[in-house]
């Protein structure tokens, strides 16, 4: 077996089969009016919508009229084109594609890419949605501790040769923790061992990052910092045309409603031309770290590990007896005895609002 066959090499093999096999699919940009589509400029009567009993029409609906069919029939609007080609150009990739949510962005990309002999090496505190993608693939897969490249390494150094492709999962931003991946190292890891890097980026994006992302596979969600609802794949052109071959939670799933997705494009815009907003949140989170003598930010999310169940339970009530709420997140969502409070910072606070739970928190947790 030849372990050295790179991510390219793979996507052009796969393509190469599905032009044999005659099932290479496209995306067509679609424009619907009713049982009308066109596309390439000709307008057809169109019999390929699942909108059965043309309720997409009803005046209720007209603002976030269903997209009626999957991309590769007719739910593919131009307003696609437009997010994608912004949302490459924000992430320095050739292009992208959107997906449903996040969660069906990993559900499909991951067994578009890797299967039965290969290996997945994640970061223990990955997402649940990357677990589940990596399940659905058949992958043998393996956990690394987190953040812990001497982990990794020696996974890579004792398994990596057995398998056929490796792919390595990371998120950027890690969601309880709010720390960042060392993506430079796992980056140089993953090019000596002949591995792929996939990058869930949705705790990270429109938040200012240290360093560009060096993954081949970047992932992310709309649905967080964006407030919209959708998720995206960010990579080579080859890449893309893969997935929109192989991920079946494109292929097999009715498209986003155009409203939504033009809604995250008007979105991107003003996450690019108002680029304050990322330092202001990184700003208050600086703030509370500070204040609170904290290890230093890396982004929005702010844990304070409290430990106790119970005792971090405590500290949400009091903290909403105030007027104030911030989750409690208890096992097994974090480890056992990691119970901690985690506060989410947004642009959309007040410096006064951040302030006040500074001084809740400082009350709270001394008198505790
Ligand atoms: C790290 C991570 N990836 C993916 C997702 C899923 O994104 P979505 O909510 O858009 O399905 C989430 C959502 O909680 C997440 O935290």
């Amino acid at each position: 077996m030849n372990y050295s066959i790179s991510l390219q090499t793979m996507l052009e093999d796969a393509q190469r089969m599905d032009v044999m096999l005659h099932q290479k699919r496209t995306l067509t940009k679609s424009m619907c009016d009713g049982v009308m589509v066109t596309q390439h400029g000709k307008t057809y009567l169109s019999f390929c919508s699942n909108d059965y009993l043309g309720l997409r029409n009803n005046p209720p609906q007209q603002q976030v009229t269903g997209a009626g069919a999957s991309r590769l029939v007719t739910g593919n609007h131009p307003a696609y084109a437009r997010l994608e080609a912004l949302l490459a150009m924000m992430k320095g990739t050739e292009a992208a594609l959107v997906f449903g949510s996040g969660y069906l962005a990993n559900l499909g990309t991951i067994p578009a890419l890797v299967g039965k002999g290969d290996l997945v090496l994640m970061d223990r505190f990955s997402h649940a949605c990357m677990i589940d993608g990596v399940r659905l693939s058949e992958a043998r897969w393996m956990r690394y501790r987190h953040n812990d490249m001497e982990h990794l390494q020696t996974l890579l150094e004792t398994h990596r040769a057995k398998h056929r492709y490796c792919l390595i999962l990371t998120e950027t931003v890690f969601s309880m923790d709010g720390d960042r991946a060392p993506l430079t190292e796992i980056h140089r890891l993953a090019e000596a061992h002949d591995a792929w890097l996939m990058t869930d980026d949705a705790h990270g994006f429109g938040l200012p990052a240290p360093y560009p992302n060096p993954a081949a596979i970047q992932m992310g969600t709309l649905s967080k910092a964006v407030g919209v609802m959708g998720g995206y794949v960010a990579g080579s052109q080859a890449l893309i045309d893969h997935l929109v071959n192989h991920a079946r939670s494109v292929i097999f799933s009715t498209a986003l409603p155009i409203a939504v997705v033009e809604a995250s494009t008007a979105a991107l815009q003003l996450m690019q031309s108002e680029l304050e907003r990322g330092e202001r949140v990184m700003r208050y989170a600086a703030y509370v770290t500070d204040a609170l003598i904290l290890p230093p930010a890396q982004s929005a999310i702010v844990p304070i590990i409290i430990g106790e169940n119970e005792a971090a339970f405590a500290v949400q009530e009091r903290l909403k007896g105030r007027g104030i709420l911030v989750s409690a997140i208890r096992p097994p969502t974090v480890p056992n005895g990691t119970a901690r409070l985690r506060v989410c910072l947004s642009a959309a606070h007040s410096e006064a609002q951040v302030t006040e739970l500074v001084e809740a928190l400082r009350e709270i947790t001394v008198k505790r």
